[in-house]
């Protein structure tokens, strides 16, 4: 190997190593800092599209709101069947904290039958509604906390694609109401079961 030919080589090598780095930036713009959660995907302009595959992540719990306890019209008369990614789930046993990333998904389900052979009661019926919530400190760095909320509806067919929604319609609620990081953890059994102790 002549001496020129092996720096022509190495030129070449560093040439490819500077073009590697540079679409290395270019793809690593800011907001893929964030870790995606594999069935959560955006529209180019914005939009959630329908998560899918979430019946698979963590349960962490159901609150329900029937409508005969809230004199006949609760804003939410189904069971909240609630959901974590499991990235994300994995992160909070460890720290207690919602990662940046962190995707919780909200499924309505009707109530359904009220007796069973165990009783009277409330049992599921149909799946009725989705919602989302999504913390992530790139995308959504102008919301109160890094959440952003998205509703698919409450009535099936679901929308395919849906814009946040603003932080006076939902953010308000959770920024106040919440436990911790605008999650209702105190209604989640399974979070606060999760959460490491302090020592
Ligand atoms: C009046 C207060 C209030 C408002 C407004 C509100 N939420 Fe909630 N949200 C709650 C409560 C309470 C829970 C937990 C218990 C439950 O599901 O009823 C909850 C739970 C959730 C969860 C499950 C994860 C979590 O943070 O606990 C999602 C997702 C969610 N809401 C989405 C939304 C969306 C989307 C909007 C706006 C369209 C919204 N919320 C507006 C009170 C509210």
């Amino acid at each position: 190997m002549t001496g020129a030919y092996r720096s022509s080589l190495a030129a070449s090598v560093a040439a490819l190593v500077g073009i590697g780095g540079l679409s290395y930036m270019l793809a690593g713009a800011a907001p893929s800092e964030v870790p995606r959660v594999p069935g959560v995907e955006f529209t180019p302009d914005g939009k959630l599209k329908q998560p899918v595959g979430y019946r698979r992540w963590v349960y962490v719990g159901t609150p329900l709101t029937p409508d005969d306890l809230n004199d006949g019209e609760a804003s939410f008369p189904e069971f909240h069947a609630v959901y974590m990614d499991p990235e994300s789930f994995a992160h909070y046993e460890k720290t207690g904290e919602f990662r940046d990333g962190t995707v919780m998904v909200k499924e309505l389900i009707g109530a359904g039958a009220r007796e069973a052979t165990s009783g009277k009661g409330y049992f599921m019926g149909d799946f009725r509604g989705l919602e989302a919530s999504i913390k992530d400190s790139a995308r959504f760095k102008d919301e109160p906390g890094n959440w952003a909320y998205f509703s698919f509806g409450h009535k099936y067919p679901l929308k395919a694609e849906v814009a946040k929604n603003t932080a006076a319609s939902c953010n308000a609620c959770h920024e106040t109401g919440a436990a911790k990081d605008y999650v209702f953890s105190q209604y989640y059994p399974v979070l606060r079961a999760s959460a490491p102790r302090p020592r």
